[in-house]
């Protein structure tokens, strides 16, 4: 499973590549409002610090409006993937999109049924938002797992990128379920490798070695 990053902050990037976690990043208008400033030239530094694919959002809603914003996109990388909203004309930018080789990733996927669509439109990845879905009491890994099925039933190569991660334990299902990418905000990042018995037991062993060596 790839682990993208979810931010568009330069310094949780950077960290987060320091670990050698980090296979590419995914960005919101959300995201990038929250850095402020010329968010052109910070998803410009987004596209050339990172290795993997960067997700830049089109934030218009017509077919006509997300293809043009995806030219203009696209130039910002060769490592530029145009997310695009589910929406019916999202559907028709996504075909649009694939049949021009550019890559696309159908974000704000709540059911398993809008997954199907914006496979059979084409796209690259498709992001189902697991934390918004248990947030209003259904189950976010339940939609992957579905998701999983039916693209393993037909034969999609479309990416399943969860999307919208809470904790270590969405992470850990989203493995055991066979989800393609995570993309993780880099609170959740800090939380996967800390276990309070792995600091405890480092402390006993540097107490004791101390005591041998003085
Ligand atoms: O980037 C898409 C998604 O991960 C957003 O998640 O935290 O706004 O629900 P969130």
């Amino acid at each position: 499973m790839e682990f993208y990053l979810d931010t568009a902050n330069i310094d949780e990037i950077a960290a987060a590549r320091k670990l050698g976690l980090i296979d590419g990043v995914t960005t919101n208008p959300t995201l990038l409002s929250r850095e402020g400033g010329d968010w052109q030239a910070q998803a410009k530094k987004i596209c050339d610090l990172v290795d993997g694919p960067v997700s830049l959002e089109v934030v218009g809603t017509t077919a006509k409006e997300m293809v043009a914003e995806a030219e203009e996109l696209v130039n910002f990388g060769s490592n530029v993937v145009v997310k695009i909203p589910m929406i019916e004309e999202g559907l028709v930018a996504t075909k649009e999109l694939t049949a021009r080789g550019i890559k696309t990733n159908v974000t704000l996927v709540f059911s398993a049924m809008q997954a199907l669509l914006a496979a059979k439109a084409g796209a690259t990845y498709v992001s189902p938002f697991v934390g918004r879905l248990d947030a209003i009491g259904q189950n976010g890994m339940e939609v992957v797992s579905q998701i999983r099925t039916i693209f393993d039933n037909y034969g999609f190569r479309t990416n399943i990128l969860v999307a919208s991660v809470r904790h270590a334990g969405h992470v850990l299902d989203s493995a055991a379920l066979g989800a393609d990418v995570i993309t993780v905000p880099y609170s959740v990042i800090k939380q996967l490798a800390a276990h309070p018995l792995t600091d405890k037991g480092l402390a006993s062993f540097l107490a004791d070695w101390k005591k041998l060596t003085g």
